[in-house]
């Protein structure tokens, strides 16, 4: 019976160390500390045994104990961090593995032209403004010479924005908003471009997206004449389509400028294609943001960004543009 104990604790000990995983040292572990183990069935023998034996075996029997329970501890620590090892190296990543080629995505076709844009106005002595998307009815509208009740309003189908008073607030229906900022902020000479975000309530179509981009353009200097204007429009298309092309501005009407015009571009022995609106400042834009239409003169620009990608790169479908389809986007 002395000797128990010390059996006990030798063959434990061995299962402990054979075990090769967390889990079965577990089973180990039950085996030979719980209920049905031989050490508690031991433990049990003992009130039949006289007082001497019965606190020598007590004892050896706790020692036991203990040295099961630290070997336990022990190896389990050791199990984990062998399998925390195997794991880490079947999940690991070799960061310094060349994948040929590597696929590397670009930007999309809207965000190119947009910057091919700016590029082209930065080239010939811009700067580029942006202003806000969600925006005020005056600077939206009123600022620019369209009044509450003036029926050039349904030129633009408006997302009003529940914010405010009921029509106060609304996402801008085109970038002319930023000419009436960038003329508070600034004193002329003025030569800016805006590109940017603009909002309309239109039904998606081949040739219309609700979200859309647009490019503005103002120039506000002393003896500016819409011969400056035509200039500026041609060698912004020749630097963009190229020198072969062509463009003419058409009378048309805008609110803001007078005279107004459209413009149109022509590729060599082409159609004629309509790009954008334009014209010279209107006197009541100027009143507004209180520049002295006497001594300054000036012309304004806007078109949209996805149209003339769309026109660039023969793109049939707008909606081709924001449907996300890889197959589309990689061509550009
Ligand atoms: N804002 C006009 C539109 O969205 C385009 C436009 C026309 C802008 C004439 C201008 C301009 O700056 O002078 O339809």
């Amino acid at each position: 019976m002395n000797a128990e104990p010390a059996r006990i604790e030798a063959d434990a000990l061995a299962r402990i160390a054979a075990a090769t995983t967390v889990d079965a040292l577990r089973t180990v572990g039950q085996e030979v500390l719980g209920k049905r183990s031989e050490l508690v069935g031991l433990r049990k023998q003992l009130g039949g045994l006289d007082e001497a034996t019965r606190k020598a075996v007590g004892q050896a029997l706790h020692a036991t104990t203990q040295a099961i329970q630290a070997a336990l501890v022990d190896r389990e620590s050791g199990l984990e961090e062998t399998e925390r090892g195997a794991r880490y190296e079947t999940e690991r990543l070799d960061l310094t593995e060349v994948v040929d080629p590597l696929p590397v995505g670009h930007l999309h076709i809207v965000t190119q032209t947009w910057q091919d844009l700016e590029d082209i106005f930065v080239g010939m002595g811009y700067g580029v403004a942006e202003g806000p998307e969600i925006e005020t009815d005056w600077y939206n509208f009123e600022a620019l010479n369209i009044p509450d009740s003036h029926p050039a309003r349904s030129m633009w189908d408006t997302l009003w924005v529940d914010v405010g008073e009921p029509g106060s607030m609304l996402l801008r229906t085109h970038t002319s908003n930023v000419q009436i900022h960038v003329m508070q902020a600034q004193t002329p000479p003025i030569y800016m471009v805006a590109p940017g975000r603009t909002y309309r309530r239109d039904t998606t179509d081949a040739t219309h997206l609700p979200v859309f981009h647009q490019i503005e353009g103002l120039v506000v200097d002393r003896g500016i004449t819409m011969a400056d204007l035509a200039g500026t429009i041609q060698a912004f298309t020749q630097a963009y389509f190229g020198q072969d092309f062509e463009s003419r501005l058409r009378p048309s009407y805008f609110p803001f400028t007078e005279p107004s015009a459209e413009f149109d571009i022509r590729p060599p022995g082409g159609d004629w294609l309509e790009l954008g609106g334009c014209g010279m400042v209107h006197p009541n834009v100027f009143r507004h943001v209180g520049i002295d239409p006497e001594e300054w003169t000036g012309f304004a620009f806007g078109f949209g960004i996805d149209r003339l990608a769309k026109v660039r790169y023969a793109v049939d479908d707008l909606r081709e543009f924001v449907t996300s389809d890889v197959r589309f986007l990689e061509q550009f």
